[in-house]
């Protein structure tokens, strides 16, 4: 990780909702320093409305995921968002929202500041447990082509289908030439989402620019 990142890495946002729920929604994170003594800080940006900033707000912490199965990216922007997970120790004062099984690598995350705005508040977070699981076996390129592709069904709401169903159509490739059986199933449930989408047309609100809901 460089000491100033730009780079923005999707993970999964793990946060407990009020009744104690897991909620889990994929979100760009980037690092940068401004924690104690200059540590990393995890820089989060949800877009209002969000449950999972409601969340945060509420209990000042989060679990981010950091994994490969491409199916819980797809899955949680097509309503598929329980996934298997367990409890994690945190700093040890809960409690904590658990972490995904299938996480490579979870960092427990304290609201350290939030810089408030009307529609994308941006709120940074300092690490207090930081735990790796597996290991990353590598790029790979339909991995790739979901997350895009579950960005672009997030966005269904706001862009045009048809324009959505073509850059989806570039993204196929990819899938075609390097899936395995998770992306394969995750890609199919984008497709999904997209064909439903056709179906029952939904008017977009007139205000809402084609920058869509992620950076
Ligand atoms: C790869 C990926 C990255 C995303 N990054 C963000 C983000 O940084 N901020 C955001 O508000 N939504 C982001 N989204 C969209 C949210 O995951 C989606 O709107 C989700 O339903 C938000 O859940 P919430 O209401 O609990 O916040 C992203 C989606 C994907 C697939």
């Amino acid at each position: 990780m460089s000491p100033v990142s730009a780079r923005i890495h999707e993970a999964v946002v793990c946060t407990r909702d009020a009744d104690g729920r897991l909620r889990s929604a994929p979100m760009g994170v980037r690092w940068q320093p401004g924690g104690p003594g200059g540590a990393l800080q995890a820089v989060l940006m949800p877009f209002r409305p969000s449950t999972t900033l409601d969340n945060l707000l509420r209990e000042r912490v989060a679990v981010l995921n950091l994994l490969v199965d491409a199916r819980v990216f797809a899955g949680c922007v097509t309503g598929r968002r329980d996934w298997p997970s367990r409890a994690v120790a945190g700093d040890g004062h809960g409690p904590w929202p658990a972490r995904l099984d299938c996480a490579l690598r979870h960092v427990a995350l304290r609201v350290a500041a939030v810089e408030d705005d009307p529609q994308r508040p941006r709120l940074r977070l300092d690490p207090v447990e930081d735990v790796t699981h597996a290991p990353f076996d590598g790029m790979n390129r339909a991995q790739a082509a979901v997350i895009e592709g579950a960005v672009l069904v997030s966005r269904l709401h706001l862009l045009p289908v048809e324009r959505i169903a073509e850059e989806m159509a570039a993204l196929q490739v990819a899938i075609d030439r390097s899936a395995g059986p998770e992306e394969r199933e995750a890609w199919s449930w984008l497709l999904e989402a997209v064909e439903a989408r056709r179906r029952r047309p939904v008017a977009r609100p007139a205000a809402v620019t084609a920058r869509g809901a992620t950076a």
